[in-house]
């Protein structure tokens, strides 16, 4: 079963979808920029039935989520405490499954530094574990200057659309995330933007990432590519495994959800 929530603390209302037995082992799906959880609507099922315990926020500013400004990816990774706080139940002894699709894997590595003794496995789904170059951070600064003097996120969306797609991935769906990334609010797209061109390189961490992760990428992802999340495999060490998704781009679980759903099954069930 699944069922849309909303949980109010720290005056915060969070939105999230919640499936599966509330005994369930809990896996955390984390959606990217400029997105929502609706990111995970055809895995959250599968994962569900599969026995999980699924928790699929907004993010703060995201989605259904009231505009925020000025937050840093941490503060993101706190948020995701009060998550599975007070959405899930959780007491904070089980440990979970974190699972982060592109800024949502920049917030993972945050997760970890802060609480990586809560996390039992990983997915870094077309993702990358370096900082921003001076060049690209100058370039979100000033994009973020930009949506904020314009008021309209669309101008990121306009940017984004066909990076983030495969070339096979419908035009009534690149459209539905059109309308999904130029809906969010302008100062959420600015802050966001700023957060994630503060943050620290997690490359020279991966080494001391000890729990089982799954690096997972579109074969045609151009944001993050394969090659990319090969290295990042490489980095952890043993304890990572990869997972190329065919026919996908940057947006892996709605390009071909199915595939996406049934390799997080595979490798959760093989953990
Ligand atoms: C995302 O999908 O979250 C973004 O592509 C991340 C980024 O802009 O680096």
């Amino acid at each position: 079963m699944e069922k849309d929530c909303s949980n109010e603390s720290q005056d915060r209302t969070w939105h999230t979808s919640v499936a599966g037995p509330e005994d369930g082992h809990i896996v955390l799906l984390v959606h990217g920029f400029p997105l929502s959880k609706r990111l995970w609507d055809q895995i959250i099922g599968p994962l569900g039935d599969a026995g999980y315990r699924v928790i699929a926020p907004d993010l703060r500013g995201f989605g259904d989520s009231e505009p925020a400004s000025a937050f840093s990816l941490g503060d993101l990774a706190g948020d995701l405490q009060c998550v599975l706080r007070d959405v899930g139940q959780w007491d904070g002894r089980r440990r979970v499954t974190y699972i982060g699709l592109s800024m949502g894997g920049y917030i993972a590595f945050e997760f970890y530094r802060r609480f990586g003794h809560q996390l039992h496995s990983l997915v870094l789904m077309d993702t990358r574990a370096e900082a921003d170059t001076p060049e690209a951070a100058e370039g979100r600064r000033a994009a973020a200057q930009k949506v904020l003097d314009t008021g309209h996120a669309g101008l990121v969306a306009d940017d984004m659309l066909d990076k983030l797609f495969g070339p096979s991935a419908s035009p009534a769906l690149k459209q539905e995330w059109y309308d999904i990334m130029s809906g969010t609010s302008p100062i959420t797209v600015a802050a966001a933007l700023c957060a994630m061109a503060d943050r620290p390189d997690s490359y020279s961490m991966l080494p001391s990432i000890s729990c089982p992760t799954l690096v997972m990428v579109g074969r045609d992802d151009a944001i993050t590519p394969p090659e990319g999340a090969g290295h990042m495999q490489q980095a952890i060490g043993s304890n990572a495994n990869l997972c190329v998704i065919e026919t996908s781009g940057h947006m892996t679980p709605v390009e071909q959800p199915e595939a996406c759903a049934n390799a997080l099954i595979s490798w959760l069930e093989s953990l």
